[in-house]
């Protein structure tokens, strides 16, 4: 996790650098640290918690510099203390580093460095990396940046670096393997470097994507250079960016995340803007058009995500299972990639992940990849890592999604599986004519359903306020309904931390039942289709034990409403779509009973959006 940015140009570096650590806020927020150079002075400032400490604490302090690094932390070695909040410096204090990942070896090396004399501050895994670049600059007698690129060479891990020295103020090292790093080439000569593109975007629109093993050598007055880890250089590939400021800023909502429940209906039009045409009868994922006749031939379709993607991925397992009968497996990343699976040439594996920087994610993709399987992505962010290395895939274009709990992605990502289905069943001929034009009508009308349910907030705000103290909830729902109470279940937990269970209905009898009483609220999706004579037996057994029913239902279904304590409408729609309606109510719920609750809506503790460690 972390996020990194660093500035080197004739402004000063400080604002920069501030601006760019609260927009990466969102990867880690346990504490926050700058070092600058001014003339021939390092001066390093580190706090811990939030970027807002450190800009207080920074105001009332020399802070000019027209060179510096930043770094926002999400610990994985040592507390989050003053002391291990990046940027490390080597003990002459003359190099400083800031660092994204984590160095497997540290141990190892530390133990040598111990040997060789060099005492350690921190408890960082981290504080390695700048005493390694310390002792090979000097034993080797070379300049610091060539010194990490021999240092890396002993390192064995996941990093995005950026180092500076105050004996060439005018030079900046970076360098990544594993974690995401994004070089911004200034108009003025001058030089932006960030974990993603979103504190560039206001400077520059010209970036180079680091790869895996690249080192980027920045020294003012030259061109970028870019060489591999042996030293070889590389032509940079420069990049336009398509993001625009607007998307990064709040736009008037209290927070990212109800300004991103509230986005939905734009989102998930965009997705299929240029995707799907209801009068002409089709349906085209660009992208991935080229391996449709590779999934409908695979043996199965394997979906490998986490948290709200794998979500996602169980919605698609549904639809595509359903709608085209191509077997489709779901599976945690981080499940998958460590139990040995079996996988072969005949197998489509498709990574669903926002952030497309989810280290697990990745890893599994490249484990299905050494096996010799086809491998697809369904990601958000352009350029990220995971659409970089797979064979084809489908953006999900719902810009940037910043609260840290996912919402608009979620809705993104589970059209563009619809879209998938909805194109292999009718390649495949799995459904007639007349059935595909129907369903793609009915997707094409979701976002003005999705807006609807919008409309319904203030109602929803209610059963919010008459819930907000519980300590536990469960939330029921059956076949594709089920990942969305899983769903529901996790942004309750995540931002108001208040626990809460996912459960398909019918499983309820089978344990969970024992927890129901009269103050165990449960939040029921009971939409008419196959199964909702079922659903509302269901309800009628919690009902016998005075649980409370927050029933989400189809407009206009007045015997649900009789039975339910409390309902939410959405509009009807075709079975298919309705995992996509039936999540709004939750995420809406989910965020007002944190904000009554006081909660960090945006940053939730413990938690970072782009989960790029293990
Ligand atoms: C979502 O609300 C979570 N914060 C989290 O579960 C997230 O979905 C997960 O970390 C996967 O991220 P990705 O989609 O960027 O791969
Ligand atoms: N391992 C480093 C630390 O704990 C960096 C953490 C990260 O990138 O998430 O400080």
């Amino acid at each position: 996790m972390c996020g990194i940015v660093a500035y080197i140009g004739k402004e000063q570096a400080f604002p920069i650098i501030l601006k760019g650590l609260k927009r990466l806020e969102y990867r880690g927020y346990d504490s926050a640290g700058i070092a600058l150079i001014n003339q021939d002075q390092l001066n390093v400032f580190k706090k811990a918690g939030k970027v807002s400490n450190l800009e207080e604490f920074m105001l009332h302090q020399d802070h000019n510099g027209t060179s510096g690094i930043g770094h926002t932390r999400w610990a994985t070695h040592g507390a989050p203390t003053d002391t291990n909040a990046h940027p490390h410096v080597s003990m002459d204090g003359s190099i400083a580093l800031i660092h994204n990942g984590i160095i497997e070896n540290y141990n190892a090396l530390k133990q040598e460095l111990i040997r060789q004399g060099y005492l350690f501050k921190s408890e960082t895994d981290t504080e390695v990396l700048v005493h390694l670049v310390d002792f090979i600059s000097k034993k080797e007698n070379v300049w610091f940046g060539e010194a990490l690129r021999l240092a890396l060479l002993n390192v064995v891990g996941a990093y995005a670096i950026v180092a500076i020295s105050k004996n060439f103020p005018g030079q900046m090292v970076a360098a990544r393997k594993s974690s995401p790093l994004v070089v911004g080439i200034g108009e003025n000569g001058d030089f932006y470097l960030a974990s993603d593109a979103t504190p560039i975007v206001e400077y520059t629109k010209r970036v180079v994507y680091l790869e895996d093993e690249e080192i980027a050598v920045i020294k003012l007055g030259e061109e970028l250079k870019i060489y591999n880890i042996s030293d070889q250089e590389k032509t940079p590939y420069i990049q336009q960016l398509e993001l625009e400021l607007e998307a990064l800023e709040k736009g008037g909502y209290d927070h990212f995340m109800l300004k991103e429940i509230h986005e939905q209906p734009r989102s998930i039009h965009d997705c299929f803007r240029g995707r799907l045409n209801s009068s002409e009868g089709w349906v085209s994922l660009g992208g991935l058009k080229e391996y449709e006749q590779k999934m409908i031939q695979a043996k199965r379709l394997v979906i490998v995500a986490c948290g709200t993607s794998w979500h996602a991925g169980l919605v698609g397992e549904y639809l595509i299972e359903e709608l085209a009968r191509i077997n489709v497996e779901v599976e945690y990343a981080s499940e998958f990639r460590y139990r040995n699976p079996i996988i072969s040439e005949e197998d489509v594996v498709i990574a669903i992940s926002q952030s497309g920087e989810t280290a697990d994610t990745l890893a599994a993709l490249e484990l299905a990849k050494s096996k010799g399987a086809t491998i697809l992505g369904i990601c958000n962010v352009v350029g990220s890592s995971i659409s970089r290395i797979t064979d084809a895939g489908s953006y999900t274009h719902a810009g940037p999604e910043i609260g840290v709990a996912s919402t608009k992605a979620f809705t993104a990502q589970v059209t563009i599986l619809s879209l998938l289905a909805l194109s292999l069943a009718h390649k495949k001929g799995t459904i007639s004519e007349s059935e595909f034009r129907i369903l793609i009508a009915e997707l094409e009308a979701i976002p003005e359903k999705v807006q609807r349910v919008l409309e319904n907030n203030a109602d929803i705000e209610k059963i919010a306020l008459e819930f907000k103290d519980v300590t536990n909830a469960l939330y029921l729902g059956r076949g594709s309904l089920f990942p969305v109470a899983l769903e529901g279940a996790l942004k309750l937990k995540e931002i108001s931390y208040i626990h809460a269970e996912g459960y398909p209905a019918a499983e309820m009898k089978h344990g969970p039942i024992a927890l129901i009483d009269e103050n165990m609220p449960i939040f029921v999706i009971a939409t008419q289709g196959n199964s909702y004579e079922k659903v509302v037996s269901n309800i009628q057994e919690v009902k016998a034990r005075k649980g409370k029913i927050i029933a989400i239902v189809t407009e206009g279904d007045e015997h649900l409403k009789e039975i339910a304590d409390y309902h939410i409408e959405i509009p009807k729609s075709h079975e298919f779509f309705v995992p996509i309606l039936a999540t709004i109510p939750f995420q809406l719920i989910s965020y007002h009973i944190a904000v009554m609750r006081g909660c960090n809506v945006d940053q939730p503790r413990n938690l970072a959006k782009s989960v790029t460690v293990e």
